[in-house]
């Protein structure tokens, strides 16, 4: 198959771990005999650079001609410092998030056996999670009205919801449901505010479509807990915009690094992938970063291009890798690989220069090892 992939490399670590993510699926395409044209475009604090804008038109124009996007990351600490500052990276991503109408993060929370001893958590709470939280993209009080008043004394966010912003949404969340575990957890403040209420009342609605789905309510703060005492409870959360964006987080730390994370963000234009995580400035460069969130991401674009088996692949790639304890520094801060040499074993496992012939001797050359 031959398909287009706008690639947003963006700031930070972006552009490292987008290349670690591009030779796996160069290494997908070269087996699978499939060619993946890729667009190289601009976004964020490298745009503002560049452009002076966060998001030229070009990059939105040349996402939506494309079969999918792959994004690397967003931010830059001379900005999160200067909250005066009038243009900013991250309005470069909300706008193309709005622009492409993607209005479901889809981020899935999974745990690997040989990442328990270095996961904060104790083994028996993480054993056996497995989770997805559908996050409301385009809404909520990311997109409301905001301003500071003129003597700058106060500032304020307003959030608010529409019936069918909730709906589109909860439709997704609920058809996964019934492919998974079968049940759905809202995540809300419904005790105080409104838009809570009203996502509570067409989750309740929507939950009669699908009977075989059993539905939970949950409320933000308790939920935040409940993700670290008893993750196994979860099957798909469903939430609003800045609870997903916060629980996202929180949840990351099961699987044993907020580097491991991928997401998928769709809705009616070309979906997008990226990692959870953010542009971590002070690891730019240095090759230390890890690429799996960004190779997962990739995993899940393959996925929504319809090529099961090829994701399938760089899932397992991923897993032998941490089953060998290949790891970057942010899981094992003393034994850890190069951001390169993972991604290198990735792409060789997938293109079946891995088995039986593994030379450990060439990968432990790339480890560092600090005493
Ligand atoms: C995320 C990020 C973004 C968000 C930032 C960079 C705007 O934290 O994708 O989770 O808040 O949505
Ligand atoms: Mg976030």
């Amino acid at each position: 198959m031959k398909k287009k992939i706008a690639v947003i490399e963006g700031d930070g670590i972006g552009p490292e771990v987008t290349k670690q993510a591009i030779r796996v699926l160069d290494a997908i395409a070269a087996s699978f005999n499939h060619e993946f044209e890729y667009s190289y475009n601009l976004m964020g604090a490298d745009a503002i650079d560049k452009t002076g804008n966060p998001l030229p038109d070009e990059t939105i124009e040349t996402c939506l001609k494309s079969d999918a996007i792959l994004f690397g990351a967003i931010g830059h600490p001379k900005y999160d410092n200067d909250p005066t500052a009038k243009v900013r990276p991250e309005q470069g991503l909300l706008k193309l998030r709005k622009s492409l109408q993607l209005y479901a993060n889809i981020r899935p929370v999974s745990t690997y056996s040989s990442l328990f001893h270095l996961s904060p958590l104790k083994s028996k709470q993480i054993e056996g999670v497995d989770f997805v939280i559908y996050r409301e993209l385009t809404g909520g009080i990311y997109f409301g009205k905001k301003d500071t008043a003129a003597d700058g004394s106060s500032a304020f966010d307003e959030c608010s919801y529409t019936r069918e912003e909730i709906e589109r949404i909860a439709h997704l969340a609920f058809q996964h449901a019934q492919t998974r575990k079968k049940k759905l957890t809202l995540v809300d403040k419904a005790n105080v505010l409104e838009t809570s209420r009203l996502w509570r009342k067409v989750v309740q609605e929507l939950a009669a479509q699908y009977p075989e789905v059993t539905v939970d309510y949950m409320f933000v703060d308790n939920a935040s807990m409940q993700i670290i005492v008893n993750p196994r409870q979860f099957d798909v959360i469903l939430t609003e915009n800045m609870f997903g964006d916060i629980l996202s987080d929180e949840a990351s730390v099961i699987s044993g690094s907020l580097g491991l994370l991928p997401s998928a963000s769709i809705g009616k234009g070309a979906a997008l992938f990226e990692p959870i995580h953010g542009s971590y400035p002070q690891a730019a460069g240095k090759d230390i970063a890890n690429p799996i969130g960004s190779i997962l991401s990739a995993a899940m674009l393959l996925d929504h291009l319809e090529m099961k088996e090829e994701a399938q692949l760089v899932r397992d790639a991923v897993n032998w890798t941490l089953l060998n304890s290949f790891v970057t520094k942010d899981i094992d801060p003393v034994n850890f690989y190069f951001t390169s040499t993972i991604g290198e074993l990735i792409s060789d496992f997938v293109s079946g220069k891995i088995s039986g012939s593994v030379n450990t001797e060439n990968i432990e050359l790339r480890k560092s090892t600090i005493i």
